[in-house]
Parts: C-alpha cells; sequence; structure tokens
C-alpha cells in the first residue's frame, strides 16, 4: 500500500487520540496534526504530559511514545495537506447559531473551509478522509469542491465516522466493536476504501471493518449517536415513573437488560446525557427529516432531546423542592461539573444547566472537579447566565477538595460519576455540613444504605 504521510486536520478530542494511535500502530507512516488554535498545538506539544490539552486514561503514554517519533502536532496546515498522501477532516461540526437552520443544522463552515484548502494547495493525489460527523450527503459538497480547482488532481472522498467516546477514547480506539468505511463503487473509490482498511488492518481485525456507500456511512454515525441518546432517555423518562410508583429505576433497568434482546449496557438513569455530541448530532438529524418532509420522523426524534432538557430540570427543581421550597443563600455542593467521568470535556454537561437554573433561585454553589478548573467552570456559566437578570446569584467557585467543597454545605448534588467520589469519608463530610443533609445522586453511584446509616437524606435518580 501507499500511504506514507498521513494529516490530520483538527487537534480535538477526536483528531488527537485518534491519530496518536494510528501513529502508534503504523510506524512506518508519518502523522502530522494541525490546527489553527495555537495555543492548543502548543500544548498537545508541552514537554510536561500532563499539560496535553485533553484529558484521557492511557493517552499520554501513547503521545509520549510516538510523539517526535512519528507523530507531529503543528499549526502549519497547507504545508501538512500539501505533502500528506491521505487528509483526515475531524474539525468540530457544532450546532449552528445563526441563519437558517439556527439551532438545529450542522455548522459546515470549517469542514468548507478545509475542502477550498485542501483544493487550493494539493499538488499531487489525495484521499480525503471524513472523520467529522457530517450531514448524509455531505461527501457530495466536498466532491464538488475539491473537483472544481482545475489544476488536475485526483481527488477520493471516504467518510469515517468515529465511534470512540470520550473517558475511554484509547480503549475504543484499541478495539473498536467496528471500523465503518463508506465509499464510492468506482474503482478508485474501491481501492482508496483498501488503503484506508489496510491502515487499520494494523491492529483491527479484518471482520470488524466494515465497508458500505457513503451515505449510509455518513447516516450510520448520526443514527448510532441517536439510538444511544435514545436508550438514555428512555430510561430516564421510566425514572420518573418509578419516582412515582416506588419501583426502583436500577432494578428495573438490572431486570430489562437481562433480555439479550435488550442488554445491559446505556441503561443507567442519570440527570440526563451531556457532551458535545448527543444533542448537537440528533437535532442535526432532526432538521435533515424536516428537510425532506419527514415530520413524524422529525418529531419522533426531537422528543429524545425534550425528555433530556425535562430530566434536567427536573433534577434542580426537586433540590429546591426538598430543601423546603427555597435554596436562597444556602450552600450547595457539586461534586463532578464535565459531562461523565475520565474526562475534562464539559460541553453539554448536566451540571451547567442545573447550576444555571439553582443561581436563578439565588444559591450558592461550591464546586468541586478533579479535572475542570475554575476558569472553564465559569464560562460554561457565563454562556448560559447570559440571558439571565441581576436576580441570579453569581455566587459560584471552584474548590481544590471535595472535604471543603462539602463543608456547610446544605446539600451535595453529585452530577458526574468519578470514582474517587465512592472512596470518600462520608462520615467527616455529613459532621462538616448544614443538618438535614441532603445528598441529590445525580447518577446513582454512591452507596445509600451507607449514606443513610450515617444520617444523610439520600435521593437518588428513579427511586
Ligand atoms: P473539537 O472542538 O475538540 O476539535 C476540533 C478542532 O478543529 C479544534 O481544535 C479547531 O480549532 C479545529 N479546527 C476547526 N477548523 C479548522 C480548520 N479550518 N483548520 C484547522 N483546524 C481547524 O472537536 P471534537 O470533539 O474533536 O469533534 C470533531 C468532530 O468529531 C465533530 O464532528 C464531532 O461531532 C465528531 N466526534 C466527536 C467525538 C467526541 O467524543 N468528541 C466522537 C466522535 C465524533
Ligand atoms: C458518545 C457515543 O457513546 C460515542 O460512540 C460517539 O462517538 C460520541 O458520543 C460522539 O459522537 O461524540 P460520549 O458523548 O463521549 O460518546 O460519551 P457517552 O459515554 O456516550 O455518554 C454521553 C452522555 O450520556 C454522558 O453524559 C453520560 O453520562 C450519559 N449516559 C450514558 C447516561 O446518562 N446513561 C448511560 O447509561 C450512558
Amino acid at each position: 500500500m501507499n500511504i506514507k504521510k498521513i494529516c490530520c486536520i483538527g487537534a480535538g478530542y477526536v483528531g488527537g487520540p485518534t491519530m496518536a494511535v494510528i501513529a502508534q500502530k503504523c510506524p512506518s507512516i508519518q502523522v502530522t496534526v494541525v490546527d489553527l488554535n495555537e495555543a492548543r498545538i502548543a500544548a498537545w506539544n508541552d514537554t510536561d504530559l500532563n499539560k496535553l490539552p485533553i484529558y484521557e486514561p492511557g493517552l499520554a503514554e501513547i503521545v509520549g511514545e510516538v510523539r517526535n517519533r512519528n507523530l507531529f502536532f503543528s499549526t502549519e496546515v497547507e504545508k501538512a495537506i500539501e505533502e500528506a498522501d491521505m487528509i483526515f477532516i475531524s474539525v468540530n461540526t457544532p450546532t449552528k447559531t445563526y441563519g437558517l437552520g439556527k439551532g438545529m443544522a450542522a455548522d459546515l463552515k470549517y469542514i468548507e473551509l478545509c475542502a477550498r484548502t485542501i483544493a487550493r494547495v494539493a499538488k499531487t493525489d489525495k484521499i480525503v478522509i471524513e472523520k467529522s460527523t457530517l450531514p448524509v450527503r455531505t461527501a457530495a459538497a466536498i466532491k464538488s469542491i475539491l473537483d472544481h480547482t482545475g489544476n488536475g488532481v485526483q481527488f477520493q472522498i471516504l467518510s469515517n465516522p468515529e465511534f470512540l467516546a470520550e473517558g475511554t477514547a484509547v480503549k475504543d480506539l484499541l478495539a473498536p466493536d467496528r471500523v465503518l468505511i463508506g465509499g464510492d463503487d468506482s474503482i478508485e473509490g474501491q481501492i482508496a476504501i483498501a488503503e484506508l482498511a489496510f491502515i487499520y488492518s494494523n491492529w483491527v481485525p479484518q471482520e470488524r471493518i466494515l465497508t458500505t456507500n457513503v451515505w449510509s456511512s455518513e447516516l450510520s454515525k448520526l443514527t448510532a449517536n441517536a439510538f444511544l441518546a435514545q436508550r438514555v432517555s428512555s430510561i430516564n423518562a421510566m425514572s420518573e415513573l418509578c419516582e412515582k410508583t416506588g419501583a426502583d429505576v436500577n432494578e428495573v433497568a438490572s431486570a430489562i437488560g437481562m433480555d439479550s434482546r435488550i442488554g445491559h449496557k446505556f441503561l443507567k438513569a442519570s440527570v440526563g446525557f451531556g457532551g458535545s455530541c448527543f444533542q448537537k448530532d440528533i437535532m442535526n438529524l432532526v432538521y435533515i427529516a424536516q428537510s425532506y418532509g419527514l415530520q413524524e420522523v422529525a418529531d419522533y426524534w426531537e422528543q429524545v432531546i425534550i425528555m433530556n432538557d425535562h430530566q434536567k430540570r427536573r433534577f434542580g427543581r426537586n433540590i429546591v423542592k426538598t430543601l423546603y421550597n427555597t435554596v436562597a443563600d444556602k450552600k450547595i455542593a457539586f461534586l463532578g461539573w464535565a459531562f461523565k467521568k475520565d474526562t475534562n470535556d464539559t460541553r453539554e454537561s448536566a451540571a451547567i444547566y442545573v447550576a444555571a437554573d439553582l443561581l436563578c433561585e439565588q444559591a450558592n454553589i461550591a464546586v468541586f472537579d478533579p479535572k475542570v478548573t475554575e476558569m472553564q467552570m465559569k464560562s460554561d456559566l457565563d454562556l448560559v447566565l447570559a440571558g439571565c437578570d441581576e436576580t441570579c446569584s453569581r455566587d459560584v467557585s471552584m474548590q481544590e477538595d471535595a472535604y471543603n467543597t462539602c463543608k456547610d454545605a446544605h446539600a451535595i448534588a453529585v452530577l458526574t460519576e468519578w470514582d474517587e467520589f465512592k472512596t470518600y469519608d462520608w462520615q467527616r463530610i455529613y459532621d462538616n455540613m448544614m443538618k438535614p443533609a441532603f445528598i441529590f445522586d445525580g447518577r446513582n453511584v454512591l452507596d445509600r444504605k451507607e449514606l443513610e446509616t450515617i444520617g444523610f437524606i439520600y435521593k437518588g435518580i428513579g427511586s
């Protein structure tokens, strides 16, 4: 096979870890990850591996092994494109915040900019790979831009969506359930598919490398995220019913999960799913369905988001109601700010929305998260509180340790399922809190019996 140099545009949560693993498994290929964000590239190049821009278990070790061997991080986007045989586009595809499709459609301006840059600087034939999550048929737009350069360069466009989950990215990349490659039926298309499949075959078993047409591949990615998010909204819908009926959602999840057709995974009731992708990808799916006039399909998927918003809201409302209908001037301790454990990513974290609701009730909030900085937490809140008036409290701070965070608090809200929370000295935490001391476990991760024995009033989700 012919690939000697790979360029990846976008050094984010997908580009960084994915290319680190490709570089580790394909030592003869030079992999260069480029980004316009100079600070991010500088952080990827930091000699202190604790300062990489992304926290993922196992990632620093791999980057330490291959960086400057055959993995490079650079801001020289054009140079890396020009030299590469294969280009991964791994830039962000956020929800549009303006114009047609505002709040729903994917904003493809970063993708188009990549395509135009490739079209402008490429002097040799290239395989261009959509790694970002994109609306079905985006490859046609990229092809149209690339094919109109008039400089005779041949491009093959493949769709190779990424299925890694944050917090387990390295594990997912090293042993993926499947690698999906969508390409053209033409001979050139099939050769391009074979080139990419060959790269993955260095560590992924052949039977896990699935090839399809481009449109199926693009749509499979949106479908996978929609199905996963739907399961969370489904169990969360049942959690509310459990709270009214005396059923326990954990027991219901275990019972239904034993049905091999349903399976155990992704049935954990929670304060609501977060993360940069579930909401954006479902809204994108809703928009696509609407644009084809498929209103029932659009409504069906939109309900997953409506349920998730409801779950986040009712968690905050439940805190207020339980604390005797007022949290004004009361300290509420937040354990966790990231949208799930083992990541420093806070995008769309449920914690942001719960905090905003409680601040509007004039609560004081102290936050502890093992991986999130105060600056990040405040910038998350600034965006959500921008439309609120001056009656909303802004009394929120990030603490260095959990014990100080909970000191003198009226209640603790568990927003992320960090493993270390289970190891705390809960008696000590209880002794230093206001009484009665409440715990609202938004992840159902703490030991209810132990906490109730100590004296806490424990409120889980769905029980
Ligand atoms: P991200 O925001 O962490 O990273 C994207 C990077 O692209 C940024 O650093 C940005 O500066 C850079 N960029 C944007 N335009 C550029 C350009 N023209 N030239 C050079 N760099 C540019 O995003 P992410 O989380 O890595 O997600 C990337 C894509 O992958 C999205 O489409 C997302 O839906 C998809 N995805 C994400 C995950 C995940 O777990 N985060 C998983 C699977 C798929
Ligand atoms: C998700 C998908 O799992 C990945 O396959 C996909 O590649 C990625 O989106 C993407 O396209 O960005 P991610 O968002 O990183 O990955 O993490 P998940 O493990 O899916 O969790 C998402 C959210 O759902 C988290 O807030 C998590 O706490 C919540 N969740 C998950 C639950 O509340 N209950 C569950 O049972 C599972």
